[in-house]
């Protein structure tokens, strides 16, 4: 059995990813990491497996720091920054190469290549991260990226209709924007997906939930004739 990690190193780690995170506008900053490592820990204790609760966290909080929208697509699989930030803190290699296994599964465009975490602490962490992105923090996070440098800058346009069968290829060609891309859009290209991929039961309840607000959102959005452009 090996020793614990110390709630002090957990803290170091923490800070080490709000460094790296810095001032990110594209729904990766420390305050989306800290969510979900917090809900990580609460599908942990819910789930019927044995669940090495370090692994979990740190792989909940080392999950965006080599993302590809923040260090580029040929850099985000080196995982440079979560190599640093776990040798920086004294992680062995065993845990580190589990937790980097972790990362080098989750995400959505991988995942719409069938790339899927295998172990249950990487499907707990995947499931917090997506159901991050749904719900009331989903619709939040997906307007500020909208609003963003990288994103749209639109919030609906009525002669443009969803492309609900996006592939990995089209989402994301140049790891810019796509055609149909705007922010009502974005619900029905992928939000309203994640619910189905969920690989935990908790994850399953959690997404439930969250997926009847942004139902309940987009309702409100279309009955309020917001979309009108006329
Ligand atoms: P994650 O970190 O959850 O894997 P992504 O890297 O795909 O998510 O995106 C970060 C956040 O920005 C998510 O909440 C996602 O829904 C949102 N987002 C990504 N692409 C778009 C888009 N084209 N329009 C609006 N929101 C987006
Ligand atoms: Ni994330």
């Amino acid at each position: 059995m090996t020793e614990k990690i110390s709630e002090e190193r957990f803290k170091q780690v923490i800070d080490k990813v709000s460094d790296v995170l810095g001032a990110d506008d594209s729904g990766h900053g420390i305050d989306h990491v800290m969510r979900v490592h917090d809900m990580s820990v609460r599908f942990a204790s819910t789930v019927p497996e044995d669940v090495d609760d370090d692994v979990v966290r740190l792989a909940a909080l080392l999950h965006d720091v080599d993302d590809y929208k923040l260090v580029g697509k040929k850099q985000s699989g080196l995982q440079n920054n979560a190599v640093e930030i776990m040798s920086s803190v004294g992680i062995d290699s065993k845990m580190q190469i589990t937790v980097k296994n972790i990362i080098a599964n989750m995400g959505y465009s991988k995942s719409l290549r069938g790339v899927r975490p295998a172990i249950v602490e990487g499907k707990i962490v995947s499931d917090a991260d997506m159901c991050d992105a749904i719900g009331a923090s989903g619709v939040i996070r997906a307007l500020t990226y909208a609003m963003s440098d990288k994103g749209s800058g639109v919030i609906f346009n009525r002669q443009q209709w969803p492309a609900i069968n996006i592939t990995a290829e089209q989402y994301n060609v140049t790891g810019n924007t796509h055609d149909t891309d705007n922010f009502i859009n974005h619900f029905f290209e992928k939000l309203l997906k994640l619910k189905g991929m969920m690989m935990t039961q908790p994850g399953r309840k959690e997404a439930s939930v969250r997926d009847q607000q942004m139902i309940d959102f987009l309702r409100s959005y279309f009955r309020g004739g917001s979309d009108r452009v006329d």
